[in-house]
């Protein structure tokens, strides 16, 4: 949550540290501010709403040119989001900006004793103290990069901070303790940002840094060290993908552009996979076939798209490794005081790597010394690091707020676990994990047929536009597809949207359906068991009630076609291969009712890509 910025260097540093605001708008929109330091002063422009809104205040009063500044791009918590609340917030001097991601929990404690001593603090924030806080120790003699080191020692809570002096305009400083900011290395030139994508233009060398951190940027140098001023060694890495990923080319929405890259992401996160003898190797895998095989115990944890992407996996893991699997909501996982010990895999499925509630989830499991596998989307962030193993998504850059790609190529890794563990231990044989692997290898064309007949979904998108509520059903692995396909709903279209195990019908949620009610129903492949008769005849339940069925099958299940009002027909695949298919139309059908109703998509109201907070 909230984007930032910070820019040393040759060029322009406004127009660089906006670039790059709007390349993390993402983050959140609910205001956007820059400051400059610039012939001996602070130049600072602010506004509530989207980053639009600070355009034109930025062209109607221009800030000087200068080679430092810092920006932010907001997701209120402290304060509402109003022009006086927007960041940068400055000292009583107007010599310091200070820009802020996270809660400083002590943050009250900490303004009145600021108060006392007679600094006049003029937002609701949390982070208006730091900025007099910098100011207490710069005033005493530190300079910007001692003053941070100090002020950081006395904060509590999550934050990145990234600061700005009238005074010293040759560096920019940032810290970090549970929120995330990597460098950015150019000619030059270096950058300091909450994502690689607000400086990808300019850089792909790029910085990791570690907990409890303080970095100084100038044009030509860059410094890490401790809260306590000690130097630190840090990561570099290369980032693996360029602008163009980071850019719509040429759609209207970033999820929609990412729905349609679905078929490249899931080839990129199998590609690389297989060994000289067919078998399945996953490079980043930190942990040994020894640690692998004494697991008596896997939890997922994850929130939102991500845990549904657990919900999923969980068929798969059980039923290829018979090890026992729990999937957990990882912001109620800690509180429960789950059992865990050194034989329980944890895996924490994240996109972003950076979601507080599963970070805090992870040390929690560590604390118990359980061992933590991440499956990520995002290399060099937070939760991959405080693992013992990862595997990498590799679906590229995720901009738009609605996880779609994400949740692909999420159960994909976690079948790649699934499987891992399967060889490892030996509940599977090679030739039975070569086919599995060879028929998720086809899933990217699968995919793509889904894609290329997507035009009765969006007429239907369009029909339903005005709609005031939708259900959606599911069994096995299609009852978390009807969850995620319900979220999708919600958090983009803004309307009541629920998934129900079509099993549990009969138990409550049939009191819904009235005439005219669409429910959209996942019906399982032909074969599975007696399920997809069951389904059936929950459809022709829901039915007789006056619902109006949209049903995902089979493209020849002749079966259940009488029963659909409409049927939208998936390719022939696996039971459970199945939700990579059948999810997709429901994105497709969200986007677009989303659209129809002329909401932003990319930018759903209230919501935020990575949830950095509790
Ligand atoms: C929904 C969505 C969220 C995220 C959740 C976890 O479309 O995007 O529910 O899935 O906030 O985010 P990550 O995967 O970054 O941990």
């Amino acid at each position: 949550m909230c984007g930032i910025v910070g820019y040393v260097g040759e060029q322009q540093a406004l127009g660089v540290v906006v670039d790059g605001l709007r390349r993390l708008e993402y983050r959140g929109y609910d205001s956007g501010g820059v400051a400059v330091a610039a012939d001996g002063a602070l130049h600072t422009q602010k506004r509530s709403g989207k980053l639009a809104n600070l355009d034109k205040a930025l062209d109607e009063r221009p800030l000087p040119a200068s080679s430092a500044g810092v920006g932010h791009t907001r997701w209120a918590t402290h304060g509402s989001p109003t022009d006086r609340n927007a960041h940068p917030h400055l000292d009583c001097r107007q010599r310091l900006a200070v820009v802020h991601n996270g809660i400083i929990e002590n943050f009250a404690a900490l303004r009145a004793e600021l108060e006392r001593s007679g600094h006049d603090l003029v937002s609701d924030t949390d982070t208006e103290v730091v900025a007099h806080l910098l100011e207490v120790e710069v005033t005493r003699g530190a300079d910007l990069t001692r003053a941070m080191q100090a002020v950081c020692g006395r904060l509590e809570g999550a934050f990145t901070l990234v600061a700005t002096s009238a005074d010293d305009p040759s560096r920019v400083v940032g810290a970090r303790r549970n929120s995330p900011l990597v460098v950015g290395l150019g000619e030059g030139e270096n950058f300091l940002a909450s994502d690689v994508a607000a400086f990808i233009a300019h850089t792909r060398e790029a910085m990791e840094l570690g907990q409890d951190q303080v970095v100084t940027i100038t044009a030509d140098a860059v410094e890490v060290t401790d809260f306590a001023g000690n130097p630190v060694d840090a990561a570099r890495y290369h980032v693996d993908w360029d602008l163009s990923a980071a850019e719509k080319g040429g759609y209207d929405w970033f999820m929609r552009k990412e729905i349609y890259e679905q078929p490249r992401a899931v080839a990129d996160t199998l590609l690389g996979r297989r060994g000289a003898e067919g078998e399945l190797q996953l490079d980043e895998m930190r942990l040994s076939d020894e640690e692998l095989r004494e697991i008596d115990k896997i939890i997922v944890i994850a929130c939102g798209t991500a845990f549904y992407a657990g919900l999923v996996a969980k068929y798969a893991i059980e039923h290829w490794t018979r090890v026992p699997c729990e999937v957990e909501l990882a912001s109620e996982f800690r509180y429960r005081d789950p059992i865990l010990d050194k034989a329980t895999l944890v895996v924490a499925i994240s996109q972003s790597g950076e979601t507080m509630d599963t970070l805090m989830a992870i040390r929690h499991a560590r604390r118990q010394r359980s061992r933590v596998l991440a499956i990520c989307n995002t290399n060099g962030s937070t939760i991959p690091r405080e693992s013992d193993a990862v595997i990498y998504t590799h679906a590229g850059p995720e901009i738009g707020v609605a996880s779609t790609k994400g949740f692909l190529t999420q159960v994909v890794a976690c079948y790649l676990l699934g499987l891992y563990l399967a060889q490892v231990r030996g509940t599977k044989y090679g030739d039975e994990i070569t086919w599995i692997l060879d028929k998720l290898s086809q899933m990217p064309t699968e995919i793509q047929q889904v894609l290329d007949s997507m035009e009765p979904v969006h007429a239907l998108a369009r029909d339903l536009a005005q709609t005031q509520s939708v259900l959606f059903l599911g069994r096995h692995t299609g009852y978390p597809v009807a969850l995620e396909g319900a979220l999708k709903l919600k958090e983009l279209a803004y309307i009541h949207a629920e998934g129900f195990a079509a099993g549990e019908l009969k138990h409550g949620p049939i009191a819904l359906v009235e005439k005219g009610v669409p429910v959209f129903v996942i019906v399982p492949p032909r074969g599975r068991d007696s399920l997809h008769d069951k389904v059936v005849s929950n459809i022709q339940e829901i039915r007789a009630r006056g619902a109006r069925t949209i049903v995902l099958a089979e493209e020849d299940d002749d079966v259940v076609a009488p029963y659909a009002d409409q049927l939208v027909p998936l390719p022939k695949v696996p039971t459970l291969m199945q939700p990579l298919v059948a999810t997709v139309p429901l994105q497709v059908f969200a986007c677009e009712l989303a659209t129809a109703r002329g909401h932003d998509v990319d930018q759903p109201r209230n919501l935020a890509k990575s949830v950095t907070v509790e």
